[in-house]
């Protein structure tokens, strides 16, 4: 392998440079650069997409890098015998922000001197890749959520396409939001095998990259890197060729990667004019204002609440590609079940057939330091309603060891969950699991839809309420206590909560200014995000005693609580539903159709209740937390008749809390 520590040593040598050059002859190339991507964030970033003072180090470092790349691949071309490539930034229009520094000549001599002692060009795209990895990852990027797609991802990704590199001669592929072109890269680099075994002439590759690639990206370095990482995997193409007289930077200049938008100008791409067999993407997560989007009307009919970019470009995708084509991203699963998504997931049932769903059931470390978790879906858009097919479901921790993990092939209907008018995707790898979730849906209602209890949010926002925040009750009226979920428990209330961090935050000193009223009946409290600890666990709930709403008859509840207040005189169903909430069943069915550690008043909503189960449930009377769990369990099994397998695999899946 390569000699990366020299090179990286190289690297900060050549950023260095590239700062003493800056101060004399970048700053007008940067006011340029700041004011280009300041503009096409706007929409998205609303405190700006870079701080002034952060973004000359970032601007500093994407020129070393891209200069060091460049100067890489003009030397490897040239001890093979490739040809020659000169001028990357004149021949990209996004060069302008770059070509101001040159790279000087005993700098350019040892990377030169590098390349010579590591001549192997096998190795090129992945060194490539790995100095851009290394350089943006030091840099302040989440706020375009440029996260990057790691190769056993991207390939995977690129699998279930199913798409056939050949293809490309005459079908159009496109990354909306491409970073630095981590997904296409699998498909070039399949398109360059085909060269390399004689079953695709090198000049036809190039004219077919030229035209049927399509990537675009808001950022001229995402732009300039995607058409360096592609013509670095495009070498075996350039090889055949036999040492050219053209420049390789114009033989392949990938015309159809754009610096551009392609959520702001939706109508070029849509409908009649959708021409891609293949949209494939990693789009930026980040959630943005809809009144802050000029264009938001193009996308009234999946926006329900506050919108998030992948979906956008999950919709964007759709409307793109042509009848038969095929959209593949990765995204977060809150499009599993999340509210603001229901819309979405409706027009995606109707317009689509989902082809393939990957789940990742790690929170974080699947990539970069992404902390959601994510899947990957794959979808075929129809020419006109079909019978819905199957769906190959997998599940997988963290991405390690994808090729080998097991598959599961299951009818569409029976993933996309309808209930109550809600739609929802409900993954799992397992049979038995569907099973479960049929017995438990089965003639029953909706926990939204019970009329004698009303799901909220606690709403108290402590850190905008900080100067009516106590840490004790004076014994005035005005004192108010404030429930946070730290005060929560399976079946455990404790105030004030053991947590010393929040003992400054116990009692509100209701003063004028605090709008809400707070509550003033009994009722169940929810966490709403669930620690990582509680293993399989996503509801953690507790009635609130009889005996605080004696001492308090007003009490406030935090953002991070959600609850269930009784509407009328039916104080048996708080203890049944709580039950219910804590049992190991409910937490499976939660865990199947939401994939996050987030437990929305609207999730909860799509649980099943059965008034018949909950009055069992209430008429237990056991004062052990334990005991009262399993029997509740024994009773819900019973209920539903679930069946030794299926038990086992729910006591599996969700241990009993410690
Ligand atoms: C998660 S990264 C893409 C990762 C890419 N698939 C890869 O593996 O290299 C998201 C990219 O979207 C870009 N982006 C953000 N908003 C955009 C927009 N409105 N239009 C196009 N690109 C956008 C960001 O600049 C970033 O490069």
């Amino acid at each position: 392998m390569a000699d990366i520590e020299t090179l990286e040593k190289l690297l900060s040598e050549l950023a260095k440079d590239v700062s003493e050059a800056y101060k004399t002859r970048g700053i007008d190339a940067f006011n340029a650069y700041y004011e280009l991507i300041q503009n096409k964030a706007s929409p998205y970033v609303q405190n700006g997409f870079l701080d002034k003072k952060k973004a000359p180090k970032r601007f500093i470092s994407e020129i070393a890098m891209l200069h060091m790349a460049t100067t890489l691949f003009e030397e490897w071309c040239l001890i093979h015998e490739i040809g020659e490539a000169n001028g990357y930034f004149d021949v990209h229009n996004e060069g302008t922000y770059f070509s101001w520094y040159k790279i000087s000549k005993t700098l350019k001599k040892r990377i030169v001197e590098w390349v010579i002692a590591n001549p192997d060009i096998q190795d090129a795209p992945q060194i490539i890749s790995l100095l851009a990895e290394n350089t943006l990852a030091g840099l302040h990027r989440r706020s375009l959520g440029e996260f990057y797609t790691p190769t056993k991802i991207s390939e995977h990704l690129y699998s279930l396409t199913n798409f056939e590199a050949c293809n490309i001669v005459t079908q159009k592929a496109v990354d909306p939001a491409c970073g630095s072109g981590n997904l296409l890269k699998i498909l070039v680099s399949d398109v360059a095998k085909l060269v390399k075994e004689e079953q695709l002439n090198a000049k036809s590759a190039l004219k077919v990259l030229n035209e049927n690639l399509y990537c675009y990206d808001i950022q001229p370095v995402a732009i300039l890197m995607t058409k360096l990482q592609l013509l670095l995997v495009s070498l075996p193409i350039l090889e055949k060729l036999n040492n050219t007289s053209a420049n390789l930077y114009e033989l392949l200049p990938f015309d159809n990667i754009k610096l551009t938008d392609p959520l702001s100008n939706s109508q070029d791409y849509w409908d009649i004019f959708a021409k891609f067999d293949l949209v494939m993407g990693n789009p930026p997560f980040l959630k943005v204002v809809k009144e802050n989007l000029p264009f938001h009307k193009d996308f009234q009919e999946i926006f329900s609440g506050q919108p998030n970019l992948y979906q956008m470009f999950l919709w964007w995708a759709v409307k793109s590609a042509r009848a038969d084509g095929t959209i593949t991203f990765l995204i977060p699963q809150s499009i599993r079940s999340g509210q603001y998504f229901r819309k979405l997931r409706k027009e995606i049932s109707r317009f689509c057939d989902i082809k393939a769903i990957t789940c990742f059931t790690a929170q974080e470390g699947v990539f970069d330091s992404v902390k959601q978790q994510v899947m990957i879906i794959s979808l075929v858009k129809q020419k006109k309603p079909q019978k819905p097919s199957v769906i190959t479901v997998r599940k997988s921790y963290n991405g390690n060891g994808l090729a080998n993990f097991k598959e599961v092939e299951l009818p569409q209907n029976q993933v996309v969950f309808q209930n109550g008018g809600e739609s929802i995707w409900c993954v799992s790898d397992s049979g038995i699991d569907y099973q479960i979730l049929g017995k438990a849906y089965k003639e029953t209602r909706l926990f939204k839809d019970l009329e004698q209890v009303e799901i909220l949010n606690g709403g108290f926002v402590w850190n905008q309420n900080k100067s009516s925040l106590r840490s004790h009750n004076v014994g005035e009226a005005n004192f108010v206590p404030l429930i946070s979920a730290g005060s929560i428990g399976v079946h455990e209330f404790s105030f004030p909560p053991k947590d010393e961090r929040l003992k400054n935050r116990i009692f509100v000193e209701r003063t004028y200014g605090i709008t809400q009223s707070g509550y003033s009946t009994r009722s169940i409290l929810i966490k709403r995000t669930t620690p990582k600890k509680m293993q399989g666990r996503r509801i953690i709930a507790c009635e609130l005693p009889k005996r605080f709403l004696e001492d308090y008859p007003v009490y406030f509840c935090e953002n991070h609580v959600n609850l269930v207040l009784r509407k009328n005189d039916s104080e048996g169903y708080l203890a049944g539903l709580t039950a219910w909430l804590n049992s190991r069943l409910a937490n499976f069915l939660f865990g199947m159709m939401n994939g996050s550690s987030h437990l929305s008043k609207y999730e909860l909503g799509l649980l099943p209740v059965s008034i018949e189960l909950l009055q069992l449930l209430g008429g237990i009377k056991l004062a052990d937390k334990n005991k009262l769990l399993l029997k509740s369990d024994e009773i819900i099994y019973s209920f539903y008749k679930l069946n030794v397998t299926q038990i086992k695999r729910i006591n599996q899946l969700i241990p009993l809390p410690s």
